[in-house]
């Protein structure tokens, strides 16, 4: 990749302006002894005593069709299942169901955790401020939400706690939610996955939640054959500014993922 690429890159993603040792030849990525090392446990992280205090959401009779038959739903099919959803809990507490949002037939998918406040109202994903960055990163790859991308959730419907405030879904919500998405995924087929944040890279991996972030990137992981490559949340980035240069290698790698796939 070229510097004036990369700095355009850096640019979108408001990490520039770019600067660099005139003696010392260009690093496509920064070096990982170069990167601020984590002061405090991330904060994106939730340590399993704040998973455990989350309230868990009494879970209604399931109405909604099996999984089997959700497997097999095409995409309107898929979209009314959703929109009358009364699978687990959340459906109690949601304004609207976020579905997804994007190119249908998109290489690139993009993956987060579930719907805050914001997107409750509007029924779209990322659409708040880690929103506004989100769409900065798929600019610096050269795509866009209705274009060669598509933006989906874990789970549909907005997971809050007992102060009304936004919480990762438990495992229970995840599960009842999955088939929505695995279907999702069936009909893109996209190119490359992105998982964003902990909450989306745990689920779809069905991996140990103590598993940090930072112990997933790095590698190209597998979901249903396809790459997956799994980056930091976008709202956890705004929050930590110096993370946003290790997005980008993460967005590199996925470029790479991608060009080779
Ligand atoms: N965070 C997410 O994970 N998804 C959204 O849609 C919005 C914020
Ligand atoms: Fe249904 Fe998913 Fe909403 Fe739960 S979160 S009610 S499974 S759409």
């Amino acid at each position: 990749m070229t510097l004036e690429r990369r700095a355009v890159f850096l640019d979108e993603m408001g990490i520039g302006p770019l600067w660099q040792r005139r003696d010392m030849p260009v690093a496509t990525e920064t070096p990982a002894a170069l990167e601020p090392m984590p002061a405090v446990a991330l904060a994106e992280e939730r340590t399993v005593a704040e998973q455990a205090s989350v309230i868990a959401a009494v879970p209604r009779a399931p109405e909604a069709p099996p999984s089997s038959a959700v497997a097999g739903m095409n995409w309107m099919q898929l979209k009314e299942s959703v929109a009358g959803c009364v699978k687990c809990g959340l459906c109690n507490g949601r304004t609207k169901t976020v579905f997804g949002v994007g190119d249908e037939k998109a290489k690139w998918l993009f993956i987060g955790e579930g719907p805050g406040r914001n997107e409750d109202q509007t029924g779209e994903p990322f659409v708040g401020p880690a929103g506004k960055l989100l769409d900065n990163m798929l600019r610096a790859i050269g795509v866009k939400r209705g274009e060669n991308a598509y933006i989906a959730n874990i789970v549909k419907c907005r997971p809050t706690d007992g102060n009304g405030r936004d919480r990762p879904p438990t495992q229970e919500e995840t599960a009842a939610c999955m088939p929505y998405l695995e279907r999702q995924i069936a009909l893109i087929q996209p190119t490359v996955l992105v998982a964003l944040g902990k909450t989306a890279a745990l689920s779809l991996l069905g991996l140990d939640p103590e598993t940090p972030v930072s112990k997933l990137r790095g590698t190209v992981h597998r979901y249903a054959g396809l790459p997956l490559v799994v980056t930091y949340h976008p709202a956890y980035l705004l929050r930590s500014l110096p993370e946003k240069r290790k997005a980008w290698t993460d967005l590199c790698l996925a470029m790479t993922t991608y060009a080779n796939a």
